[in-house]
């Protein structure tokens, strides 16, 4: 644990307690994961976390900041900067590359450090790779995590990335491994407000139905904007089924590949942004507003069970809720079915791979 008071570089658990900086009024810190810590969603999402927009301003942390051995010294240089941020809220930092010290004791943790797709790799292959990370963090979760620890699966594929987490972590509830969509529901929240040319957050209730891929059904039907001071749907004041159910929806799907022929790199600013708003609102609340989390299917809508599927979802008191009673549209349960259909063929695959 590199201390920042005195600049040692490795603290025993005990004896961090002693070089917490935050004033006495504060909360215990708790104990939060990056894994991926020295890519470059981790490098937008630390400061977040760390500058208190995700637990809250009174709420100080301890990140451990886990990645692969031959990052160790890209790590180095991102907990200095750390370091050089002087915040308040920030107790300590430890970098690791050993999955079972990087999860000890951790109350949330950031799952976004994966194996990117190389040139010519199928998505058999991507997916086989990663399921083995997956598995192999989902047992260190197991062994020496909180039992309550939130976990948030930002590497892809990310669905069937905690679904295999969570095979992996028994003693953990299944409620507790989610998948980001959140980046594909603000993506949409953006889209619908600058069609009716409204401030971002006169918009709500868009969702993202199922994977975290191009099969995501991007759903305007029970969102809701702000006209004259009064929430109305937004198909009655778009007034264009065809651009809800066409140019929207594939804009939202392609929108991480729009962004990586202008970037060259794929999304990390927004999909930091995104995996920060998804953890406030898991430990914080949503209250109004609706939120896209991918979670173990119950089978609500007519999903498969036992998948990570996107719903719209409520959270109050640390613990999310499917929105119930929304009708599904003819067109809608095709966007459902084939992106349900895609996930348990994801499953199939996964479990063929932990097989061997
Ligand atoms: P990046 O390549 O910049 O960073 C990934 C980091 O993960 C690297 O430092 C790498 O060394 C590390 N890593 C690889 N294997 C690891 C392991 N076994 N344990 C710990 N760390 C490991 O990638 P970037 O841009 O930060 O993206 C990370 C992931 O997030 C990718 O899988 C990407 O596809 C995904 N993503 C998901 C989004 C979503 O909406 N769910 C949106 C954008 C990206």
């Amino acid at each position: 644990m590199a201390c920042f008071c005195c600049g040692s570089p490795k603290l025993a658990d005990n004896e961090i307690t002693a070089v917490v900086t935050a004033p006495i009024t504060m909360a215990a810190p708790i104990k939060v994961v990056i894994t991926g810590a020295a890519g470059q969603i981790a490098y937008s999402l630390l400061y977040q976390i760390a500058s208190g927009a995700v637990f809250g301003p009174e709420q100080p942390v301890y990140l451990h900041l886990l990645d692969i051995a031959p990052m160790m010294g890209v790590l180095e240089g991102v907990v200095m900067e750390l370091a050089d941020c002087a915040l308040p809220l920030l107790a300590g930092v430890l970098p690791t590359a050993k999955p079972e010290e990087a999860f000890k004791d951790v109350a949330a943790a950031f799952l976004v450090g994966a194996m990117p797709r190389k040139e010519g790799m199928e998505r058999k292959d991507l997916l086989s790779a990663n399921v083995r990370i997956f598995k192999e963090q989902g047992q260190a979760l197991d062994k020496v995590a909180r039992k309550d620890v939130k976990i948030l699966v930002v590497g892809n594929p990310a669905n069937t990335n905690a679904l295999i987490c969570s095979k992996y972590a028994p003693s953990i509830p299944k409620e507790n491994f989610t998948a980001m969509t959140r980046l594909d529901q603000n993506r949409a929240q953006a889209q619908l407000a600058a069609k009716l040319g409204v401030p971002v957050q006169d918009v709500k209730n868009v969702i993202i139905w199922g994977n975290h891929s191009s099969t995501q059904f991007p759903d305007a039907a029970n969102a809701v904007v702000k006209v004259g001071g009064d929430w109305k749907p937004v198909p009655a004041v778009v007034n264009d089924d065809d651009y809800l159910k066409t140019t929207f929806v594939t804009t939202v799907q392609k929108r991480g590949a729009a962004v990586i022929a202008a970037r060259k790199l794929s999304s990390a600013l927004s999909a930091a942004k995104a995996a920060a708003d998804h953890m406030r609102d898991w430990f914080q609340g949503t209250g109004d507003r609706w939120v896209s989390m991918g979670v173990v299917s119950d089978g609500s809508y007519g999903t498969p069970r036992e998948v990570v599927f996107s719903f719209p979802c409520t959270v109050s008191n640390g613990k999310w809720k499917i929105v119930e009673g929304l009708t599904i549209s003819d067109f809608a349960r095709q966007m459902l079915d084939n992106t349900g259909k895609e996930l348990a063929e994801e499953k199939q695959d996964a479990m063929d791979v932990c097989k061997d």
